[in-house]
């Protein structure tokens, strides 16, 4: 059974004591909630993986207090990470580097790299200096189910966690950004809370994801599958609302009026839209409707997470 605690002294000392003992804390970040584990503890990191059901060939990132912290996991810092990190650190982004050689087997990848970000939450920068520990942390949800932005969505998904530190509501409430910067160009990854178009102004072009859509180790991000991000629900991206042909009970996730009991209405901002999205869905499958029917946001680049994320969620 997993314990609810505020984020006071007494909180952060029993999440540093789990800590160093190999087990694993969930503490709230400003993008999602992370299932925390000392990077160096194999145990922990074993744990990690058994309680999300989290295949072996997806790498964690890496949570560190610092751009030194950051670099000591490098091999090589590349061009544009001192800025990147200057500019955007503590924050929502997650930069792939070469791994430094004398690191254990935590986050590895086929390619030898590593991802780092400095979290921009005070529980989580307050949790990494207190334990003084790099500390590896996916998102705190089951594998392929949708990321907890609050500490109940966290004890849904994974009622074993010994420890949940309460931050409250995440405020961007959707992962970081992930760009690869052993690649010249950069190379986006993941799309999330930080935008393209603030990178670019550091980095200059950045290449897209590629579209290969299989699973596995081999690929440039392993964790981006077909299927994740899923709500229980069946969820249906569509340009026109119409629930009257679908299995009921059907909810209905749009960012303009929409009709029926099982309605939640978003901010037509991508960013406001971001950060309410997967409560939302956790809303709706509480409600345990049978399908969710999403009205199609925009096809722009300011909705780029956005659309990642639902095409994901809607991929059977
Ligand atoms: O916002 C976030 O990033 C949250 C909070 C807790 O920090 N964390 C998170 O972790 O979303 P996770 O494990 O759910 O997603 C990490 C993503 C996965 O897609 C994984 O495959 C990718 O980062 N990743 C990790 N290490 C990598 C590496 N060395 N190269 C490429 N992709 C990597
Ligand atoms: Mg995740």
């Amino acid at each position: 059974m997993s314990a609810v605690v505020r984020p006071d002294a007494d909180g952060l000392r029993r999440a540093v004591e789990i800590l160093r003992g190999g087990s694993v804390v969930a503490f709230p970040t400003e993008t999602v909630y992370g299932l925390g584990a000392d990077a160096f503890s194999a145990t922990a990191i074993a744990e990690v993986y058994r309680l999300k059901h989290r295949p072996s060939w997806n790498p964690l990132i890496v949570h560190v207090g610092s751009v030194e912290a950051a670099r000591e996991l490098a091999e090589v810092w590349p061009e544009h990470a001192d800025e990147l990190a200057a500019r955007f650190w503590p924050g929502p982004l997650t930069l792939v580097v070469q791994r430094s050689r004398r690191l254990n087997e935590v986050g590895r990848t086929a390619a030898g790299t590593i991802a780092v970000r400095v979290p921009g939450h005070p529980v989580a920068l307050e949790l990494l200096a207190a334990s003084g520990l790099p500390l590896a942390a996916p998102s705190a949800n089951r594998s392929e189910s949708i990321s907890p932005t609050t500490a109940q969505h966290v004890i849904q998904s994974l009622p074993e966690v010994p420890l949940v530190l309460d931050g409250g509501p995440s405020g961007w409430g959707i992962e970081s950004t992930v760009l690869d910067l052993t690649r010249t160009p950069p190379r986006l990854l993941r799309p999330g809370a930080l935008p393209l178009r603030a990178l670019r102004e550091v980095t200059g072009p950045i290449a897209l994801p590629d579209e290969d859509v299989t699973d596995g180790a081999n690929r440039s991000s392993p964790g981006m599958s077909r299927r994740h991000y899923a709500p229980r629900a069946k969820l249906i991206l569509t340009e026109k609302i119409e629930p009257d042909r679908l299995a009921a009970p059907v909810g209905v996730l749009a960012y303009e009026g929409a009709d029926g009991p099982y309605r939640e209405i978003l901010s037509a901002d991508p960013r406001e839209y971001a950060a309410d999205l997967y409560a939302a869905l956790h809303r709706l499958d509480d409600a345990r409707v049978a399908t969710i029917l999403v009205q199609e946001p925009p096809r722009t680049e300011d909705w780029l997470a956005v659309r990642d994320r639902l095409t994901r969620a809607a991929a059977g």
